[in-house]
């Protein structure tokens, strides 16, 4: 199993698309696609008609019983869908309290990557949803992940939360001491627009910026799948909001697949 984590420093900037439209577009390549949403907010949870104010149980109960030493098995959390080989793991409000209760603990930030551990041989991708601030909850996303896509919304105020993103990538590869290999997205193109364009020109131009060389359009149908409660790339696979994030997906699973050949040989 490949874990992706979906995370950016800010919020609105299609964390939630980008992982749902991911995880759509790998379960239409024929992968086993397990979502976990930590975000306490629990877009993607709402996303798929659960509501994280109730909904029982959520990740938060990993993390609960981390702080009695004892590990709860992710496979009691796991919802099923209607939609073949997709499942889901849904937040809870109650993760909100996680960071001021236990933030500091020790050994808190590798809960998600030992639980993961556990369901490997059961799915083929992992795509976990993070929240836009920085804590125990983002840290134990970057510590499980093999790799993290970094939506930066093509918007002149997008530089600063990539260099807080990619400030947070170093820090975490000094603990974890194996690369954290990282692809940012730009997202919400607008052609029409001249704070896209230049944005978007802007970012290409960042030699320490490791940018997808597409972009993922504006597209007005990803708010109609989320009323649909399916990802886009598998409710219209031709919209061309899909067409960009299946793209994007064939070109990361390349990738990850080079790489793993790499560690291999
Ligand atoms: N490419 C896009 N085109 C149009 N709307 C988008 C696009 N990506 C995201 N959105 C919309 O923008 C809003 C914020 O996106 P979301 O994925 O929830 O961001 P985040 O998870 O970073 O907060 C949502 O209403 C979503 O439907
Ligand atoms: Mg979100």
């Amino acid at each position: 199993m490949k874990v992706w984590a979906i995370a950016a420093q800010k919020g609105g900037v299609g964390k939630t698309t980008t992982a749902v439209s991911l995880a759509g577009a790998l379960v239409s390549q024929g992968a086993r696609v397990l979502m976990v949403d930590l975000d306490p907010h629990g877009s993607m949870t709402g996303y798929f008609g659960y509501d994280s104010n109730t909904v029982e149980p959520s990740i938060h109960a990993i993390f609960e019983a981390a702080t009695q030493q004892l590990t709860h098995p992710l496979n009691t959390l796991v919802l099923r869908m209607s939609v073949r080989n997709l499942t889901l793991i849904p937040s809870s409000t109650a993760l909100v309290t996680l960071e001021r209760r236990h933030g500091q603990r020790q050994g808190m930030g590798l809960v998600l990557k030992r639980a993961l551990m556990g369901i490997a041989a059961q799915y083929d991708f992992c795509v976990l949803d993070c929240p836009p601030t920085l804590g125990v909850l983002v840290v134990n996303a970057l510590v499980a992940a093999d790799l993290l896509v970094v939506p930066v919304q093509t918007d002149p105020l997008s530089a600063q939360a990539v260099d807080r993103m990619l400030h947070t990538v170093h820090m975490i590869e000094r603990s974890r001491k194996i690369p954290l290999p990282y692809l940012a997205v730009p997202t919400m193109f607008d052609r029409r627009t001249r704070a896209s364009v230049d944005t978007l020109t802007a970012l290409r131009a960042r030699p320490d910026l490791n940018l997808w060389s597409g972009v993922i359009p504006v597209d007005t149908l990803f708010r109609e799948a989320s009323r649909v409660g399916q990802p886009l790339t598998l409710f219209q696979p031709q919209a061309r909001g899909s067409q960009a994030y299946l793209n994007l997906a064939s070109e990361l699973m390349q990738e990850q697949t080079m790489r793993t050949e790499e560690c291999v040989s």
